[in-house]
């Protein structure tokens, strides 16, 4: 939560409000005690909580063009909800025209497409998602697009977006059978990648190393 507050400071700076906001908070700020033995960064260093997913948010446009964008500082809020730090684009313009949206998860496959999806806005490059030969299906749940080329796929509806937060019920989750095994979603099929933010770059999941609320039984 602490990236996101950061990342939400960061990304809200052409709103003089919060840029007041911001540099209130930043003079307010103390110096934080070295932990010793350890290189100290302070909070203004990019916070490295990583991995962080790389998720692709698809929305229409008021024209009914596809739209999509990369966001890394998101994450599961309950078992049907989905939080994402989002500043001003295109996208953010979309959700308050049509209260919907999509999410899926960049893969080893599409990092060149879905970086680009994060570099330029559809502001700029109304067809960003026909200029990477990307197609979509309209969901049949929500009033959003699915990108056919990730094959994980949740189809959201905005429940708010406040103080940069968006959140969102998953009404559906659709996977292609090409990342199933025995009916669930096998991750070391879809291949997700994750943003590094110390590196600035994206990441293969590596191998599993233990399983969930196992392992540690030895200690129990
Ligand atoms: C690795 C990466 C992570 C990003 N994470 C976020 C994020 O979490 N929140 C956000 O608002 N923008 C994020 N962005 C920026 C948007 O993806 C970018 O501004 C995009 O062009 C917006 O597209 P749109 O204007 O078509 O909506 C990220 C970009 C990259 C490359």
């Amino acid at each position: 939560m602490a990236v996101m507050l950061l990342f939400l400071a960061a990304c809200t700076t052409n709103n003089s409000q919060n840029n007041q906001n911001v540099n209130e908070n930043m003079e307010k700020e103390e110096t934080p005690q070295a932990v010793e033995g350890r290189m100290n960064f302070g909070s203004r260093h990019a916070l490295v909580t990583t991995p962080q997913p790389c998720v692709m948010i698809a929305t229409w446009d008021k024209h009914h063009y596809p739209d999509v964008m990369m966001a890394a500082w998101a994450g599961q809020l309950d078992y049907t909800k989905i939080v994402i730090s989002l500043s001003k684009h295109k996208t953010t313009d979309n959700l308050a025209e049509t209260g919907a949206f999509t999410v899926s998860f960049a893969d080893e496959h599409t990092v060149a497409e879905s970086d680009y999806f994060g570099l330029v806005s559809g502001n700029d490059v109304p067809n960003k998602v026909a200029k990477v030969g990307f197609t979509i299906t309209p969901s049949p749940n929500v009033d959003a697009p699915i990108i056919n080329e990730y094959p994980l796929t949740l189809e959201c509806r905005v429940v708010s977006f406040e103080d940069g937060m968006l959140i969102g019920e998953v009404v559906n989750q659709s996977a292609d059978e090409s990342i199933l095994t025995d009916g669930k979603v096998d991750l070391t099929k879809l291949k997700p990648i994750v943003f590094d933010a110390a590196a600035v770059c994206y990441r293969a999941l590596g191998n599993n190393v233990g399983q969930a609320w196992g392992e540690g039984k030895k200690f129990q």
